[in-house]
């Protein structure tokens, strides 16, 4: 899809890789609406891209704050060419049989329910025009889990999984969908997880020094609009260790039911 011209609404809009999207957008003659639960951080990222940008106040887990966003969108802009299905919170290093109950329900609402809303918010519009792109942020924990994050792990596949299928459902009416799996990037979220690193067995300094600027994830992110790609890999580093649980998979298949 060509991009200039064009409208992109990004959920999670006030936050790092939400905000390196919608300025790469800018980048790219588009405009951008800037979606997040945290109004005063969509005006920040705003603010700083100009009269392209509009900031919105936006709950993914609430059905009814996705279609007065939507409207909001529509009468500024006059339709959305391009969603990202961004908004996500991440979770503290905690094995899962200690998880709260109630931890988990707000982590799925969010990270995989959000995304659901935003799809059946805007993918009639999209299928109606026969044209558009929906983006939808997993995260290489969506690929290979990491002990201490399986509920975010979880929620992440969940949503690989949802824009695999959602891809196939959607490509005939030519709109295209995208899965973004980025590893570790600046971000709130990405610096308070390197707070409390200490369960992970990497140091904060490690971390920080590996997280990648938001504005080379926003960049892959227009070139996978541009060109249909259905994967977004920003981070090639994690390759082996996402081969070597592909190769255990593969050789399940391979080993059969009966024993020799
Ligand atoms: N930063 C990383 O290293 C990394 C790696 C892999 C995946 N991700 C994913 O990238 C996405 C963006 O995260 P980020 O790293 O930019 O973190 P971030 O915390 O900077 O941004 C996330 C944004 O989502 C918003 N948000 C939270 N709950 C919301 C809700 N209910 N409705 C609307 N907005 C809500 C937050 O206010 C925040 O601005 C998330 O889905 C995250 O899981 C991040």
């Amino acid at each position: 899809m060509e991009l200039a011209g064009k409208t992109a609404f990004v959920s999670g809009g006030g936050g790092g890789i939400g905000g390196g999207m919608a300025e790469a957008f800018v980048e790219k003659g588009m405009k951008v609406v800037l979606a997040d639960v945290q109004l005063d951080y969509a005006k920040e990222e705003a603010a700083r891209l100009g009269e392209q940008a509009l900031p919105l106040a936006l709950d993914v887990t609430s059905l009814d704050s996705w279609a007065a966003a939507r409207e909001a969108a529509i009468a500024r802009f006059g339709r959305v060419d391009v969603l990202c299905n961004n908004a996500g919170v991440s979770t503290t290093w905690t094995s899962l049989d200690q998880f709260s109950p109630e931890e988990f329900e707000r982590v799925m609402a969010i990270n995989v329910t959000g995304v659901f809303y935003g799809i059946r918010t805007f993918a009639g519009d999209m299928r109606q025009r026969g044209s558009g792109h929906i983006v939808n942020t997993s995260s290489m924990n969506g690929l290979s889990p990491y002990r201490g994050l399986a509920t975010y792990s979880a929620s992440k596949f969940a949503v690989f999984g949802l824009s695999d299928a959602v891809r196939d459902e959607l490509a005939q009416d030519g709109v295209g969908v995208s899965t973004l799996f980025p590893g570790l990037v600046r971000s709130r979220m990405s610096m308070n997880r390197a707070s409390g690193a200490q369960g992970s067995g990497v140091s904060r300094e490690a971390l920080e020094a590996r997280m990648m600027d938001p504005l080379r994830v926003g960049r892959a992110v227009a070139r996978a609009i541009e060109t249909d790609a259905p994967y977004i890999v920003t981070h090639p580093e994690h390759k082996a260790h996402f081969e070597a649980r592909c190769r255990a998979l593969l050789d399940a298949f391979d080993a059969g039911l009966e024993p020799g």
